[in-house]
């Protein structure tokens, strides 16, 4: 048996329950009902949840069109605005003095943001983008720190019916402009850097250098004043944000675009090395983030704080940092910085300070926090704390409790939810005031969403075996495609099951003998470090594109905080690397990938082999490469062209210290 399986083995003993308590369940938004209506009613179901949840300027008749699978349309001939429906009918509505969002500066600056002033915000910035030339189409790139001009900068894109594609600030220039190429964007919205571990990170340099060639679309470059750092300025075609703003009407109204009018691409690792820009339309997109932050996390609109610890430059931010809690007219929090800075109860203090009652964060976070310790936590009330929410990763059941136990007082309900870049919102979760809790499994799908967990050729796997996780009916806010390439889209996600229509997830999992499901990882190439995607392929290509490298070959192996951490295992080109040392080579390579890609794809280690294991068709494989970075005895190799091969790489490994920290 190996590690992994070992692994799978003591979490599917894991026999602790909870249920939802008494009086949770009987104030609780969901409730066991809804479950048979969907069932009764799928569509009808879908329907009356967006005709409740969302306002439609030209309300729809038509629910789902399915007649070219798998380009779905939902609510075809309806009509809204996605930021009408974020912001000024809570307005209109009499809540515009409600809090939209508390943010907190990392140095401790803040600003409190009520729906009345995030309207008027985003209807300027709205006709500033106008002025600019944006039009309803239009793509407009937006590589921001976690400040409120953010959320500014995609409700006015979206307002006028233009698509945004934020890139996480992380990424590197080259990753920025190959984004910003892909989408043919028009405009760039950054900022001059944000603060991080007590220093600003710079920003714009990244967007002057994926520009620097002036052969891309952009025309201009909006930069937001924050770190008050000095930027490059080029004339014309760099403003600052604040001085154009100052320039502008403050009145624009919204216009009403068709549901399934683009919303947004937002770019994420496939198997392959380019990045696939996934994208989302509005009205069924914002019909399910709606619907899922409501009844998952039990939201009470006028009496709950909420905050979700995402940044925007990921899908999390978008649908639960900005669609699903503005849809919604919730209360926020938002934090710009690191969660240790500038102590490690930093993230505590937030939620003591604001008095925070949802929470909403990922697995690598809380297991980070149990190794700092729970005196930290204890050390705060967290006594506001009604509701914990997990994703991005599956959660040990170790840390499931703990979480529930130290952040939660051991009374809040856990949901650990399951979801991707593509499917715009969680599909799998617990119903916090209905379903009795298992720490470490997603559990069901949601009501309305329809999973099977299936064996290789497609046929449901019976109850206590494991399989590939698919999703058997269209749902409202699954991607519409890949950004310019339809054929991926269909090869990607439709293939593998075409007969039966089946989308595939590309994550591995077991079904229980409840019919309960538990996540057991990517089954592809696909790595998750710290509960964020990346491409093995990718880091690949980049490791190759250095002088110095001859061949590449990356694993994600396990690892105790981050779920999984980049492995790489490189051979050198003799002439070219003659003067380095196998650690200088490692250094290099390691700035080389963070340099490329951006620092969250940096391998935790670069091992220098004299060979690849290969089979004799000449395929790296990778399973033998996972077995020795994660100190196991190496597996199978009959199929290796050269048996030797696996045993001097495992022992240099060995060597050169692959087990230590
Ligand atoms: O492998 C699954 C894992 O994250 C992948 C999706 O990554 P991304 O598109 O970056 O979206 C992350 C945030 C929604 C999935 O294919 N994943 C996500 N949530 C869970 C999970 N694995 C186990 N349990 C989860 N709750």
């Amino acid at each position: 048996m190996t590690t992994s399986e070992q692994s799978i083995d003591s979490l599917l003993r894991e026999n602790r329950r909870f249920a939802p308590s008494p009086e949770f369940a009987a104030s609780a938004v969901a409730t066991p009902d809804l479950y048979e209506a969907a069932k009764t009613d799928r569509l009808g179901f879908w329907a009356e949840q967006s005709r409740n949840l969302l306002h439609w300027h030209q309300p729809f008749e038509q629910v789902l069109d399915w007649s070219n699978p798998p380009f779905a349309k939902w609510f075809a001939d309806g009509k809204l605005n996605v930021a009408y429906n974020c912001l000024d009918r809570h307005v209109e509505a009499g809540n515009g003095e409600r809090v939209a969002f508390h943010w907190e500066g990392e140095p401790g600056d803040t600003r409190t943001i009520t729906y009345a002033e995030l309207t008027a915000d985003v209807k300027r910035a709205a006709n500033l983008l106008l002025g600019l030339g944006i039009r309803a189409g239009d793509r407009v790139a937006i590589y921001m720190p976690m400040i409120p001009e953010t959320v500014v900068a995609m409700l006015a894109v979206a307002r006028i019916g233009a698509v945004h594609s934020v890139v996480f600030g992380g990424f590197s220039a080259e990753s920025l402009r190959a984004r910003i190429d892909d989408a043919a964007a028009k405009l760039v919205i950054t900022a001059d850097g944000g603060y991080r571990r007590g220093s600003v990170a710079p920003l714009k340099p990244a967007v002057d250098a994926a520009l620097k060639d002036g052969k891309s679309t952009v025309q201009h470059v909006l930069v937001v004043r924050r770190g008050e750092n000095d930027v490059e300025w080029t004339e014309g075609r760099d403003l600052w944000w604040h001085e154009e703003l100052g320039k502008v009407d403050a009145e624009h109204e919204a216009e009403a675009f068709e549901a399934e009018h683009p919303l947004y691409i937002l770019y994420t690792s496939g198997t392959t090395g380019k990045p696939k820009g996934i994208l989302h339309t509005s009205g069924g997109y914002l019909t399910q983030v709606a619907y899922t932050h409501r009844n998952v996390f039990d939201l009470k609109p006028e009496a709950d704080v909420y905050w979700c610890s995402a940044d925007v430059g990921w899908v999390t931010g978008h649908s639960y940092v900005v669609y699903g809690p503005l849809a919604n007219g919730a209360t926020s929090v938002i934090y710009e910085g690191t969660p240790d800075h500038p102590e490690p109860g930093r993230w505590w203090d937030l939620i003591e300070k604001y008095r925070v009652s949802i929470f909403y964060t990922a697995p690598t976070a809380i297991r980070s926090f149990m190794k700092a310790g729970r005196e930290i936590p204890l050390a705060r009330d967290l006594s506001s704390l009604r509701l914990l929410g997990s994703v991005g990763e599956p959660i040990n059941p170790e840390a499931w409790v703990w979480y529930r136990e130290i952040i939660g007082g051991g009374q809040t309900p856990v949901v650990d939810t399951w979801w991707q870049t593509e499917t715009g919102a969680i599909m799998i979760s617990a119903l916090p005031g209905v379903t009795e809790t298992k720490p470490g499994a997603a559990q069901v799908p949601l009501p309305g969403i329809s999973i099977g967990i299936v064996t290789d050729s497609g046929e449901p796997v019976p109850a206590g075996s494991g399989g590939l996780l698919v999703v058997t009916e269209p749902w409202p806010s699954m991607l519409r495609g890949i950004w310019g390439d339809p054929e991926r889209f269909k090869e990607t996600y439709w293939s593998k099951f075409a007969d039966r229509g089946y989308y595939f997830a590309g994550d591995g999992a077991h079904l229980d003998e409840d019919g309960d499901i538990w996540l057991l990882g990517r089954v592809d190439d696909v790595m998750n470090v710290s509960g964020h995607r990346l491409s093995t392929t990718e880091i690949e290509s980049s490791l190759v594109s250095h002088p110095i490298v001859a061949e590449a070959a990356v694993v994600g192996a396990s690892d105790e905080t981050t779920g999984q951490c980049v492995v790489a295992f490189v051979i050198l080109r003799a002439k070219k690397a003659k003067s380095v040392t196998p650690e200088e080579a490692s250094e290099k390579l390691r700035a080389h990938v963070a340099e490329q890609i951006g620092p969250i794809a940096k391998p935790k280690k670069v091992f220098v082999v004299p060979e690849l294991p290969k089979t004799r068709s000449g395929k790296i494989m990778r399973r033998l490469l996972r077995d020795v970075a994660e100190g196991r005895e190496v597996g199978d190799t009959t199929t290796l062209a050269d048996t030797s091969v696996m045993q001097v790489i495992a022992e240099g490994y060995r060597k050169r210290g692959g087990e230590e920290d």
